[in-house]
């Protein structure tokens, strides 16, 4: 069997590590391994090479992903996929492994309802927003820059009386800043999934600042879009001077974790031990078990927060609980 793997959508820390396990476990298992370079743009312009253990030498501990990635809008045209199509047959392609967000995922179930090239998908995003599944390739790295950033804010809030506005990435999904405002001791954190109560945090920031406090660190998830409006609210209503930092595209590089490495070969390992009788699956991380699961099963599931991290915050973002 002739199996392609491509990365899709935001590149994630950790996708290196899968790609390597890919070729490995292929090679291993007597698949032939390809690559499909620059993702879903890439299937369209047939940039598909076969792979080897030297292709994928010495990557284990990069960030980003050597098969590069992309964000293709001529997918959405019929007459593209079957270019693509064409593509896969001149390489003798049987099926495909993606790693990206769950738009990435509905990109290959089109195509495969239209051409029948049976694929597997892989949660590969730091936003961590794919429904009934825990763990997406890149999460671990991603909260582990942003402690290392506030940590390093830290150091220069508590030689200052500031306030300082860290704003997360994630889209309309507040589970970076979520956890990491629990795992970083922030005494703010907004979430899209949440309303918050500025009043409340108000008064206890107020009480706070008579007990001693002298900063505050507040984290701010992008899809909030309130980053300004917080930097200046600590301004106006506790005469607090405040400084905002946008943690941007750093939160999508840096060397695998540990635990990435291992998330990244087990759902490798679970795809490629699938893909032939139970293609078409989406393989989710959930409860501590690696489970496969249909797209549509994720797509009819509503995305929801951890309730125990949810819990944890609630303070955070103000409410009584
Ligand atoms: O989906 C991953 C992500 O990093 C989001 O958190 C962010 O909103 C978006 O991608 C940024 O996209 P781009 O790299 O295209 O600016």
């Amino acid at each position: 069997m002739n199996i392609a793997i491509l990365t899709s959508g935001g590149d994630s820390s950790g996708m290196n590590p899968a790609i390597k396990k890919f070729v490995e476990v292929c090679i291993y298992k007597n698949y032939t391994p390809y690559f499909v370079y620059d993702g879903l743009e890439g299937l369209i312009d047939g940039k598909i090479k076969k792979a080897s253990f030297k292709s994928v030498s010495s990557i284990i501990s990069k960030g980003g992903t050597i098969i590069r990635s992309s964000r293709s809008k001529r997918w959405f045209d019929k007459n593209y996929r079957k270019i693509a199509y064409q593509n896969l047959k001149k390489h003798k392609i049987d099926a495909l492994i993606i790693l990206g967000g769950d738009g990435s995922f509905r990109a290959l179930d089109i195509f495969y309802k239209e051409f029948k090239i049976p694929f597997m998908g892989i949660p590969a995003t730091i936003d961590n927003d794919i429904s009934l599944n825990e763990y997406s390739i890149g999460t671990d790295t991603a909260l582990n820059v942003i402690r290392h950033a506030i940590d390093n804010i830290r150091d220069t809030a508590s030689s200052f009386n500031r306030a300082f506005v860290i704003e997360t990435m994630g889209r309309e999904c507040g589970y970076l800043a979520l956890t990491s405002a629990v795992a970083n001791g922030a005494e703010m954190c907004l979430i899209p999934e949440v309303k918050y109560n500025l009043d409340n945090l108000k008064k206890r920031f107020l009480r706070g600042i008579k007990n001693g406090r002298k900063y505050f660190i507040a984290i701010v998830a992008e899809g909030v879009n309130k980053t300004n409006y917080i930097k200046d609210w600590f301004e106006k209503e506790l005469d607090f001077e405040s400084r905002i930092t946008v943690l941007g595209h750093i939160q999508r590089g840096g060397n695998p974790t540990v635990m990435e490495r291992l998330r990244a070969a087990e759902f490798i390992e679970t795809a490629l031990l699938n893909i032939e009788k139970i293609p078409n699956k989406i393989v989710t991380f959930y409860k501590e078990k690696f489970i496969l699961r249909e797209l549509e099963e994720i797509l009819n599931t509503p995305y929801s927060l951890n309730e125990k991290m949810l819990f944890l915050a609630k303070p955070l973002m103000g409410i009584e609980r």
